[in-house]
């Protein structure tokens, strides 16, 4: 089977959707943040802090290239990893791209109080959640194979309707 990567905005709900799937069709989760985290010892706010996010940018491309290799993957993605092309391009060919999305009010409210999102440090607000959406989405819409809105839904609707897809399909 393809790997399966969800995109989106941060909050879009890709971690939980991701453990849905992975609960309902037994394939093997990869968290890219959590695994980076777990590779560099340090917090995403820290490597952002200490080395910059370009640094956290290029872990993200070597993480992709290694989870390229495997199949029957459930990849929840870095809120930004797919704005470099490679990154974009790595996902393309070894699996279906899944964007989810929500509004910025029901981001917000997922987001609030997370303190290792350092996108969006100082700014924790909807407006301007709003606005780097708007910024991000004619990409997210374009690299991905499927949409699918996520506001009002309950994660099993949500995983019959990915794995509906005939690219999602296990
Ligand atoms: C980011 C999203 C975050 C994390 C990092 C940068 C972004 O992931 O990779 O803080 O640029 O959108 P989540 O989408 O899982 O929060």
């Amino acid at each position: 089977m393809r790997n399966i990567y969800l995109i989106g905005f941060m909050g879009a709900g890709k971690s939980m959707i991701a453990r849905a799937l992975v609960k309902k069709t037994g394939a093997e989760s990869a968290e890219m943040d959590e695994l980076i985290e777990r590779q560099q010892g340090m917090a995403i706010t820290e490597i952002f802090q200490k080395y910059g996010e370009e640094h956290f940018r290029n872990l993200e491309t070597e993480l992709l290239r290694s989870l390229a290799e495997k199949t029957d993957l459930i990849v929840s993605c870095g809120g930004g990893s797919v704005l470099r092309d490679e990154n974009a391009a790595l996902m393309k060919e070894n699996g279906c791209i899944v964007l989810l999305t929500a509004a910025p009010e029901t981001i917000y409210e997922r987001v609030k109080d997370s303190k290792n999102r350092p996108v969006l440090n100082g700014n924790m607000n909807v407006a301007y959640i709003r606005e780097l959406m708007e910024k991000r989405r004619a990409r997210y819409e374009a690299v991905a194979d499927i949409r699918i809105a996520t506001d009002g839904k309950d994660a099993d609707t949500i995983c019959e309707e990915i794995l509906a897809q005939p690219c999602c399909g296990r």
